[in-house]
């Protein structure tokens, strides 16, 4: 046997992984305590204590409104005093965030010039008109300014709203008139495996639809390169000189004030802006990263995921500044110029800390061994994965090519709504078991329950609740605390015996140990490279077409993506069914949402598969998509259309 092919046999017959001894000498958390610690809620003053406040606050926890909890009522801070100014007197010269653009140029910022930007565009938003609680919208790709803009928007009391930037038009126009939003910062466009990608005439475009006046500010970032020239808008750059050496006093916030809003997808087709406060989901974000990312002010830290989604928000900005330490930030794609691009700046940063995505992990394992083989990647400290199931294999390739078997591997179970990880192992104090995410953090109470609510025994499928609220938890849905309540709150909780139960609509099984393994989601909601969307949104969507009389999208398995999007597609009377038309529904997807969401495939059909009550057999979709057997069709209104429709699909 060869030694790889010996590796891999060890590997497979290997079920848990210890903590390796040099990871635990070194660990924040290794006091085995500390799950007791965190039965009183009280405890959580841990995670407030790594922040400072301008004022402390009178109680942990006001749970008198469930389940519009409260979390350290009374207190005061500024989140950008936390993420940049307390670091300056020790850390000053230290780099706060390290930028690697996509065609390898490269910005530093130490905490000194983070800082003096930060004041800058805080004064540029100031004159602009923007108050406090008025709610910013971020529109931008992996630049600096990004974050920057988020800690000027913090600094003046400002709740921001990120918008992924590979989001479309329209859906950047929903979002800001959901959130009454009447400033827009920019760019001019991005690189995108070296060729440059026009943005501002998307985010013009967009701005078409919202309501109302719009202040917008573009940062250029492709120089030259544009394809659209800044005209009316205001210039990033010009704003900051215009203000340079400015100083701005952070306002002081309530620990219960927006810090900001996130759009994420939910069943039906409006997104949800899930609402965090500046206390609680900043105590909550720098906590997680200290116990669970590990991360010490001297590190050179690196999550790959974007900032326009919750990871980046959690674990590229807020959790590691406000412990004080490097972040990097990478611009591109994985694959440019090479395939070993992330294993290039690994080996040249001396990262000490990866946080990336199964989707991710998977490619790594199909490129091949090469790519990291050419680099030194024993900085490396930690291992972390986020935003689907991992299954044991890239899991296992992950620690062994990547870890170097020294390097615990952290699976990390949350959501955009949870603010931070809940369901995890500590990297020094818990066995690994690959593809369960593991036990629920100190202070976090989950369990797998059936339909009715009662826990399930140990290796059965059921659903995931949580019984007691955390401070980095959503306090409510923007505007809409109805659809919060019926969204999280209404399936388990007994609100006479003042029991309170959120819902993630998540799939889990829990072991005799107490870890988790968790399945995917149980509602509408698809998992696409660890993206969320609703196949609701996508549907209508595609409905928007002319010449589409229905649609339904269902999710089926892909090697790489996890989750693809399957649309089944209903044509009017005389609309053809051809390859343009096909073209056509793809590209209203890429138009209403993005090309995150576009379809793969497309599958015309005369009829959906329908109950005699006229529901569409989701469930049954789904098993075509997967090519599985499809189980009892007699309930249905019309059984002979699933033959035809899997010989289509099998055709395409
Ligand atoms: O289904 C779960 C899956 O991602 C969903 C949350 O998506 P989003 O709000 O976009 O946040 C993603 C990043 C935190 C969850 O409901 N998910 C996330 N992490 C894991 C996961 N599924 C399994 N294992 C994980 N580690």
């Amino acid at each position: 046997m060869t030694e790889e092919v010996e590796l891999e046999a060890r590997l497979e017959a290997q079920d848990t992984f210890e903590p390796p001894e040099s990871f635990v000498e070194q660990a924040n958390i290794t006091d085995e305590g500390i799950y007791e610690e965190f039965e009183e809620p009280e405890a959580w003053e841990r995670a407030a204590e790594l922040l400072t406040w301008d004022s402390s606050w009178d109680e942990v926890l006001n749970d008198d409104n469930e389940p519009f909890y409260e979390w350290f009522v009374g207190g005061e801070l500024n989140a950008s005093t936390n993420c940049v100014d307390r670091h300056l007197d020790e850390r000053g010269d230290e780099v706060a965030i390290e930028w690697v653009g996509e065609l390898g140029e490269t910005r530093t910022y130490t905490y000194e010039t983070l800082h003096r930007e930060v004041n800058e565009f805080a004064a540029a938003l100031r004159e602009q008109g923007v108050e406090a609680d008025d709610v910013v919208t971020l529109y931008l790709p992996m630049i600096p300014e990004l974050p920057i803009a988020m800690l000027a928007c913090a600094r003046i009391g400002a709740p921001h709203a990120v918008v992924f930037g590979g989001f479309s038009a329209e859906a950047l126009a929903e979002r800001m008139n959901a959130a009454n939003s009447s400033l827009l910062v920019t760019c001019d466009g991005y690189y995108r495996r070296g060729d440059p990608l026009d943005h501002l005439s998307k985010a013009r475009k967009g701005l078409e639809d919202v309501d109302g006046d719009v202040t917008t500010v573009v940062v250029d970032r492709l120089g030259d390169d544009a394809a659209s020239e800044i005209e009316d808008e205001l210039v990033y750059g010009d704003l900051v000189e215009a203000h340079a050496g400015a100083s701005v006093e952070p306002v002081a916030r309530d620990a219960e004030d927006m810090l900001f809003l996130m759009y994420t997808s939910g069943t039906t087709g409006t997104p949800k802006g899930v609402k965090h406060t500046t206390g609680g989901y900043l105590s909550y974000a720098a906590w997680t990263a200290h116990a669970v990312l590990d991360i010490k002010p001297e590190d050179t830290y690196w999550c790959s995921a974007d900032i326009g989604w919750i990871t980046g928000h959690s674990y590229i900005v807020y959790g590691p500044l406000a412990l004080g330490t490097t972040t990097l930030m990478y611009e591109g794609t994985p694959d440019y110029p090479e395939k070993d691009r992330l294993w290039q700046i690994v080996d040249e940063y001396d990262v000490t800390q990866l946080y990336t995505a199964p989707t991710a992990i998977r490619a790594f394992m199909k490129w091949g061994t090469e790519y990291p083989e050419g680099h030194d990647l024993s900085s490396l400290r930690l291992l972390g994965t986020v935003g689907e199931p991992i299954n044991p294999r890239a899991w296992k390739w992950y620690y062994t090519h990547i870890g170097n078997e020294e390097c615990p591997v952290v699976d990390t179970w949350w959501q955009t709504e949870t603010g931070g990880m809940m369901i995890t192992t500590l990297p020094a104090l818990n066995t690994m078991k690959p593809g369960s995410a593991g036990p629920p953090l100190p202070g976090i109470s989950a369990d797998v329950v059936d339909a009715r609510g009662d826990p399930v025994e140990a290796g059965r499928a059921g659903y995931l609740v949580v019984n007691q609220p955390w401070p980095g938890m959503l306090r409510t849905l923007y505007k809409n605390d109805e659809r919060f309540i019926d969204e999280y709150w209404d399936e388990y909780s007994i609100p006479e015996r003042d029991q309170w139960v959120y819902s993630p609509e998540d799939g889990a099984k829990l072991d005799d140990d107490g870890y988790i393994t968790v399945l995917g989601r149980v509602d509408d909601v698809l998992n696409v490279s660890g993206h969320r969307l609703g196949t609701m949104e996508i549907e209508s969507a595609i409905v928007g077409v002319e010449g589409v009389a229905e649609a339904a999208v269902v999710g089926g398995k892909h090697e790489m993506k996890g989750e693809a999007v399957y649309a089944y597609v209903i044509t009017e009377e005389g609309q053809e069914e051809t390859e343009e038309f096909r073209a056509e529904i793809v590209e209203a997807v890429d138009e209403t949402i993005g090309p995150i969401a576009r379809p793969e495939a497309v599958v015309f059909t005369p009829e959906l598969p329908k109950t005699r009550s006229g529901k569409i057999m989701r469930r049954l979709l789904e098993n075509i998509a997967n090519d599985e057997e499809v189980g009892n069709t007699s309930t249905l209104r019309n059984p002979e259309i699933v033959e035809e429709i899997q010989q289509k699909v099998r055709e395409e």
